[in-house]
């Protein structure tokens, strides 16, 4: 049995439980003060202060502050190409769905995702992830959505299952086959919405290459009532429901995750009302993006409504190649207080255990508990506030994934 003792943590900040915390615990950190965390087999074992037990390796924190893993529950991380042709574009005043509707945006990266081979998709993905790790993240979902074809959107889920299996980050497959209509089916969208229903969801849930179905539920992409068909479609075959909703206009996605039982709803920029009590109602993690907001120059989720409602919110990147070309998921927490005004307690849990609940796996990371797996992140920092105050600058010192150093 290989035990890792980590000692002399100056501050250990997390949140506690087996499932997303909402309302005012949501802001509830446990805070161990000159801490001690035993790693076993790569679990946690242990957590206490004072004497530490014995240990065949030992991490010295060196005074620091230690939280869970960071999760990063939505991310567009498989892709061929960039898009920084668009910003010349943004800063001219053209809209995201106008590029889009021009035939960029969305349906430019599918161009760029169906000329690369299954190695460069995979290359390009590693070094993403490598730099993630060095943000902190431990775990991370990864969607497809840039194939709209069967060959690709399949090769983009293998890349996902090759990665998992020779890097740290454990990463979760996401199925956004309804990601946009293609161009090829522009006049049939009906035919694009029967291939997805009847041949790609059944053929990715038979080869089990994802655990969760997504669809873009927005003004000229996918109605309410099609959105809705293509989850269904999904849940019939195993893949559980998540919904891009309300991130430009609000045209029922929220409200849908009532009716379709999902998971998360990821946005919410525009969430009405309606919607926040929906997610209360179903128990829906809240994944909001704020750095898209800040990306896109548009406003931001009413997360300080959801909180009040007693929904569960995550932040999460949204790594993509439009609208978020950002991995930093501590400039998302620098924006949570700063813009959501949410609290750095509240910023932690959205990043760490609730993140884990959007992504079904609470009862097995997002917190420092016995039991848990050994996910960690040693901050060059005093405290929780710290991170959340400091600016633009990497405060990771180290990583520990499955009770392994791994940064
Ligand atoms: O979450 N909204 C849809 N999908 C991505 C953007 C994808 C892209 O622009 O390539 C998002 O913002
Ligand atoms: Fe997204």
């Amino acid at each position: 049995m290989e035990r890792l003792l980590i000692q002399n943590i100056g501050l250990l900040a997390t949140p506690e439980g087996n499932s997303a915390r909402r309302g005012e615990a949501q802001g509830k950190i446990r805070f161990l003060r000159d801490a001690w965390v035993l790693c076993e087999d790569g679990s946690i074992a242990a957590v206490g202060v004072g004497p530490a037990p014995k240990a065949d390796r030992v991490l010295d924190a060196q005074g620091k502050l230690i939280t869970p893993g960071l999760v990063d529950a939505h991310t567009h991380l498989i892709f061929g190409g960039w898009r920084q042709n668009e910003l010349g574009l943004k800063l001219h005043g053209v809209s995201y769905l106008e590029i889009l509707a021009r035939g960029g945006g969305i349906l430019s990266t599918v161009r760029a995702t169906r000329a690369a081979t299954e190695d460069e998709l995979c290359d390009k993905a590693r070094a993403a992830l490598n730099e993630m790790l060095r943000f902190g993240v431990t775990t991370a979902e990864a969607k497809s959505g840039y194939g709209l074809d069967r060959e690709t959107e399949l090769r983009q889920l293998r890349v996902i299952r090759r990665l998992n299996a020779e890097q740290p980050i454990e990463l979760a497959a996401t199925f956004l086959g309804a990601h946009a209509v293609p161009e090829e089916y522009k006049g049939d969208r009906e035919g694009y919405i029967r291939l997805l229903c009847d041949e790609i969801i059944p053929e990715v849930a038979e080869q089990k290459l994802a655990e969760f179905c997504d669809v873009f539920c927005e003004t000229g992409v996918f109605s309410a009532e099609e959105s809705r068909r293509i989850l269904d479609s999904g849940k019939k075959h195993g893949l559980i429901p998540k919904i891009h909703a309300d991130e430009i206009d609000p045209i029922g996605g929220s409200q849908l995750t009532e009716a379709v039982g999902a998971i998360s709803a990821e946005h919410l920029i525009v969430c009405p009302p309606e919607g926040v009590a929906a997610m209360a109602r179903a128990g829906t993690v809240a994944c909001c993006l704020p750095a898209t907001s800040f990306y896109l120059g548009s406003t931001f989720a009413p997360v300080r409504d959801m909180i009040a409602s007693s929904v569960p919110v995550a932040l999460a990147s949204d790594f993509n190649p439009g609208s978020c070309p950002s991995l930093n998921l501590q400039f998302v927490m620098n924006l949570g207080c700063l813009k959501y005004r949410m609290t750095p307690e509240e910023v932690l849990t959205a990043v760490t255990l609730n993140a884990a609940a959007a992504i079904n796996r609470a009862d097995r990371i997002g917190s420092i508990e016995p039991g848990k797996q050994a996910d960690l992140v040693i901050w060059d920092a005093p405290d929780l506030d710290y991170v959340c105050y400091r600016l633009g600058s990497n405060l990771v010192s180290q990583v520990v994934k499955k009770g392994e150093p791994v940064v």
